[in-house]
């Protein structure tokens, strides 16, 4: 087993550290050399046919959940096509209004989640054209659906997982890029800009798992904390429910997300003295919004970590401290931010002596219900 972690501690750190690579495979091929469209030939899709769906299911559960819901963010910001997205063990009880011009898109690691392989069967007997984004070649989820899209991000063993989420994002931009270049839906310019930044992504992403030691000084130093909450408006709200899911499932501390703009209407309660809450603002649309909402958690004394793009001059002002990623289209950032927060559940999960690979009660895949 030693062998298999290529020196690392554990295969989380390992996998972690993978993600320059694994997201270079998943983009492998798919940009087109002059960035002007994104490249699916797995897929074939005519205009008529991206035409014809009213809407668009995601459906997943986990952190594959919430890849579906940067998903959405991405397939309606682009290719302006409503998406609806669901938990898997929801959606295959609720009735789900589908029919033949619905797609459905199931995310999932190991393509084995049984909920999310029956939603699929149930989304599938209800009419809808259905496709599978997946990591596992031949897995039971890639062999039911009608399309499939593989994330090309290697094994992931740790439970928590890790290379699986960003490869999930990247199919899921280029989905929704792909869908936008034949709905005519994103400037020819503005296509080649995304591409060009989303090709410099497995370079950031190498640059931002550079800088650990001032994440290792906050795990030492806020790990004992029974609660710590994650704040965010738009992607940056999607990233903080991936962040706070992370550090939930290995360090076993109470983490909530919530949407920024809804603090007030609960959260805030919990708010005291000394409490860690790591602050997400990189959606420039939403900056001011955010950093008002951060100033309410600061003058109730919390301790806040804020997560910002490089050239950010503001949050400093209202945050205890600052992890800066770098500069990248706010479309793209969510592949950057995700970074610190899995490394921040990784150093905390050490510093609690936990067994980070295998945390408690949980499974790297569940097949059962
Ligand atoms: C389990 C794992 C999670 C994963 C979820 C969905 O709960 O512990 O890490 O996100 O299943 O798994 P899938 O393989 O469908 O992506």
């Amino acid at each position: 087993e030693a062998a298999e972690k290529g020196g690392y501690e554990h295969f989380m750190l390992k996998e972690i550290h993978e993600q320059p690579k694994a997201v270079r495979d998943t983009l492998s091929g798919r940009i087109a050399k002059d960035d002007s469209a994104v490249i699916l030939d797995e897929l074939k899709w005519t205009a008529e046919y991206v035409n014809s769906f009213s809407k668009v299911f995601i459906i997943a559960c986990g952190t594959a959940y919430h890849a579906g819901l940067v998903g959405k963010y991405y397939i309606e910001n682009l290719a302006r096509v409503p998406v609806e997205v669901d938990i898997a063990s929801e959606f295959r009880y609720r009735k789900p209004i589908i029919d033949d011009n619905t797609l459905t898109i199931v995310v999932s690691q190991s393509g084995e989640t049984i909920d999310t392989l029956a939603a699929l069967k149930e989304a599938k007997r209800l009419g809808s054209k259905t496709m599978a984004v997946t990591n596992v070649v031949g897995s039971s989820i890639a062999r039911e659906a009608d399309q499939v899209v593989y994330t090309w991000a290697g094994p992931e063993i740790a439970v928590a997982s890790t290379k699986a989420y960003t490869t999930q994002l990247i199919v899921m931009f280029l989905l929704g890029a792909y869908m936008a270049g034949l709905r005519g839906t994103v400037e020819d310019s503005r296509m080649r800009e995304l591409l060009g930044k989303l090709r410099n992504i497995p370079a950031q992403i190498s640059e931002t798992l550079e800088d650990v030691d001032p994440i290792k000084a906050f795990a030492q130093q806020y790990g004992y904390n029974d609660d710590v909450f994650f704040l965010g408006r738009a992607l940056d709200y999607h990233v903080a429910l991936e962040g706070s899911l992370k550090l939930k499932e290995i360090s076993y501390i109470h983490a909530e997300a919530y949407a920024a703009g809804e603090l007030k209407h609960g959260t805030l309660a919990l708010i005291t003295r000394g409490i860690p809450v790591v602050a997400l603002a990189t959606q420039r649309s939403v900056y001011e919004k955010t950093l008002s909402n951060i100033k309410e958690v600061k003058a109730r004394d919390a301790v806040v970590i804020g997560v910002a793009a490089k050239g950010d001059t503001e949050l400093h002002k209202y945050t205890d401290h600052v992890i800066f990623v770098p500069e990248t289209d706010e479309l793209l950032i969510p592949l950057l931010t995700v970074l610190p927060l899995q490394l921040l559940a990784y150093y905390t999960a050490l510093t609690r002596g936990c067994d980070v690979d295998k945390p408690r009660n949980l499974a790297k895949s569940v097949t059962v219900e």
